[in-house]
C-alpha cells in the first residue's frame, strides 16, 4: 500500500511519469559523461553499459527504477482486462524466440545493417516464408530485430544477443525450450496431491514435460546438446544478469595476505577467478565433483596460468554431501548452489561446511534474495522509493521468474532472507550482514555459532 500522498491513481500517475523522466536524465548524463549517447534501439552498436559487470551501480538503479515505474504506470493506466490479455499471451513470445535461435536468424543477419528479405531467411532457415514473417514481426514489435522495409528485417541491439555464439543464445534455448514446456505443466504439477507438496526433482513439472528429472535426461547421450547447451546457459545467465563481481562486494582488501577462501561447489571457479585477479594476495580452495575439478584445472590454465603457477588456486575434488571439506580456511563462500536444495541436504550441506570451519572462519552465502512486498521501516533491504513496490517490482521480477522456473525444473526454489537465516540457525549458524552484490544478489555472511 502507498502512504497518504499516492492515494489514488493519478497522483501515481503523475509520480511514476516524473520518477521515469529524473531516471532516463541521470542516465543520459552518465553516458555523456563518457562521451557518448545511449544507442538507439535501430543500432548494433555496444554501448558502455551493455554489461551488468561494466555497469555502475547508480545507472543499474536508475534503469531498475525506469522498468518498474514503466510497468507500474502502464497498469495504473491501461484497462484491467486489456493488460491481463497482454500478460497472459505473454507466452508466444519465447516459443518465437525458440523458432528463431534454433534457425539462427540472428546469425543469418550478421552484418547486413540493409537487412535480408523473409523469403531469403525462410529457404536458408527451411522455414515457411510467411510463418517466419510472422514470427519476426511479434518479435520486432517487442524490440528484438528491426522490419526496415516491408517483410525486410535487420538485427538490432537485442537480437544481437541471439547469435549462436553468444551464450546468451544458449539461455534462451535452455528457458524457451525446457523451460516454457515445464510451465506449461505446472498447474497439474501443483494441484497433484502428491507432487504438488514435494520438494524434489523427481516431482517437477520438468518431468511431466520431458518423461524424466533435468539432470537424467541430459545424461542420455541422444540429449547431449542439451547438457551442452545447459553449461552454455549458465555462463550466459552469469553475463547477463550478475551486476557485481564478487571483488567488488566485500571489503577483500582490509584482509591480511594468504586468507584462504574456500569456494564450495564452485563449478570451473568462474566467480572467484576474477577476485583472485583483483587481490593476488588471497588463496582459493575450490572445491566440486571430481569430474568439474578437471574442466576447473583446464579453464584456469586457459584463464589465469600465473594463479596456478603462484600456488593461489587449489584443486580438491569433492562430493560435498559426503566427504569432509578442506579444513581451517578463514572464509567458506556458496554461490549459487542452496538454490538448487531443499532444505534437508541445504542443512546438510551447510552443516558439512560448519564442521571444516575454525572459530574464526566466515561463511558467505552468495544468493538471489527474494525481497518482501510490504513496506518495512526496519528492513535491512535497500527498498525502492514510492509508489514504487518496495521490492522493486519489475525491476527486479527477474528473481521471482528464475523462483518460479527452478519450482519448474527441479522443484527446488530462491530464499527470503529469513529462510537463509533459519537454514543458517539450524546448521549452526549466526546470521552476521547483508551485502548488496548487485540486481538480485545478495552476500550473506554468517559467523560460526
Ligand atoms: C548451480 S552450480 C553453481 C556453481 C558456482 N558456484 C556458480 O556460482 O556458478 C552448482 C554446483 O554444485 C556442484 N555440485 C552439485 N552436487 C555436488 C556435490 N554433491 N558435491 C560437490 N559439488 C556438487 C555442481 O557440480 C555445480 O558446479
Ligand atoms: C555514478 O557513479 C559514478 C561512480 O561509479 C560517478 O562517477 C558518477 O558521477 C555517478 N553518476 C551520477 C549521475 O550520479
Ligand atoms: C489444472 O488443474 C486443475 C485442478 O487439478 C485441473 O482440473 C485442470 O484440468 C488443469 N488444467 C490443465 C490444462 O491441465
Ligand atoms: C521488518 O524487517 C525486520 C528486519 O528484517 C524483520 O525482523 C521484521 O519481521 C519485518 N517486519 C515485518 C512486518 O515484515
Amino acid at each position: 500500500m502507498s502512504s497518504k500522498l499516492y492515494e489514488n491513481g493519478s497522483s501515481q500517475a503523475v509520480a511514476l511519469a516524473d520518477l521515469i523522466a529524473a531516471q532516463v536524465q541521470v542516465i543520459v548524463t552518465a553516458y555523456s559523461a563518457s562521451g557518448q549517447t545511449i544507442p538507439s534501439l535501430d543500432s548494433t552498436t555496444a554501448g558502455p553499459f551493455d554489461e551488468p559487470a561494466n555497469t555502475p551501480a547508480n545507472i543499474s538503479m536508475a534503469i531498475q527504477l525506469i522498468e518498474a515505474a514503466c510497468a507500474q504506470l502502464c497498469a495504473t493506466v491501461a484497462s484491467p482486462g486489456h493488460s491481463i490479455t497482454k500478460k497472459t499471451y505473454n507466452y508466444v513470445e519465447p516459443a518465437c524466440m525458440l523458432v528463431v535461435v534454433n534457425a539462427k536468424i540472428a546469425d543469418l543477419l550478421l552484418g547486413k545493417p540493409e537487412g535480408e528479405h523473409v523469403e531469403v531467411l525462410a529457404k536458408q532457415a527451411e522455414l515457411d516464408t510467411g510463418k517466419l514473417g510472422r514470427v519476426l514481426r511479434l518479435l520486432a514489435t517487442n524490440h528484438c530485430f528491426i522490419e526496415v522495409k516491408p517483410n525486410v528485417f535487420a538485427n538490432n541491439r537485442l537480437s544481437l544477443k541471439l547469435v549462436s555464439s553468444d551464450p546468451t543464445s544458449a539461455m534462451v534455448g535452455l528457458l524457451t525450450d525446457e523451460g516454457l514446456k515445464s510451465s506449461a505443466y505446472v498447474n497439474e504439477t501443483l494441484f497433484d496431491p502428491k507432487s504438488g507438496p514435494s520438494m524434489l526433482p523427481e516431482d517437477a513439472a520438468f518431468k511431466r514435460a520431458h518423461g524424466s528429472p533435468i539432470f537424467e535426461l541430459h545424461k542420455r547421450p541422444e540429449e547431449k546438446y542439451r547438457a551442452d547447451r545447459f553449461a552454455e546457459a549458465m555462463i550466459g545467465w552469469a553475463t547477463v544478469t550478475d551486476g557485481n563481481d564478487l571483488s567488488k562486494v566485500y571489503p577483500w582488501d582490509e584482509l591480511p595476505p594468504g586468507t584462504t577462501i574456500c569456494d564450495v561447489g564452485g563449478n570451473t571457479g568462474h566467480a572467484t577467478l576474477p577476485l583472485i585477479k583483483a587481490h593476488p594476495k588471497l588463496q582459493i580452495v575450490l572445491q566440486d565433483l571430481p569430474a568439474v575439478i578437471e574442466q576447473a584445472k583446464e579453464f584456469w590454465r586457459r584463464e589465469n596460468p600465473k594463479a596456478i603457477d603462484n600456488q593461489n588456486i587449489h584443486f580438491v575434488p569433492v562430493d560435498f554431501f559426503k566427504d569432509s571439506l578442506t579444513h581451517g580456511c578463514d572464509y567458506y563462500y556458496i554461490r549459487h548452489v542452496l538454490h538448487n536444495w531443499a532444505e534437508v541436504e541445504c542443512i546438510m550441506l551447510l552443516t558439512n561446511v560448519r564442521k571444516a570451519m575454525t572459530s574464526s572462519s566466515t561463511l558467505l552465502i552468495h544468493d538471489m534474495v527474494l525481497q518482501p512486498l510490504v513496506r518495512n521501516t526496519t528492513s535491512v533491504f535497500d527498498q525502492a522509493p514510492e509508489p514504487l513496490l518496495p521490492n522493486y517490482g519489475v525491476g527486479r521480477v527477474l528473481l521471482y521468474q528464475q523462483d518460479i522456473n527452478m519450482m519448474g525444473f527441479v522443484n527446488s526454489k530462491e530464499r527470503t532472507l529469513e529462510e537463509f537465516i533459519d537454514l543458517g540457525s539450524q546448521a549452526g549458524f549466526d546470521f552476521v550482514k547483508i551485502w548488496d552484490a548487485g540486481e538480485a544478489n545478495s552476500l550473506l555472511e554468517f559467523r560460526a555459532l
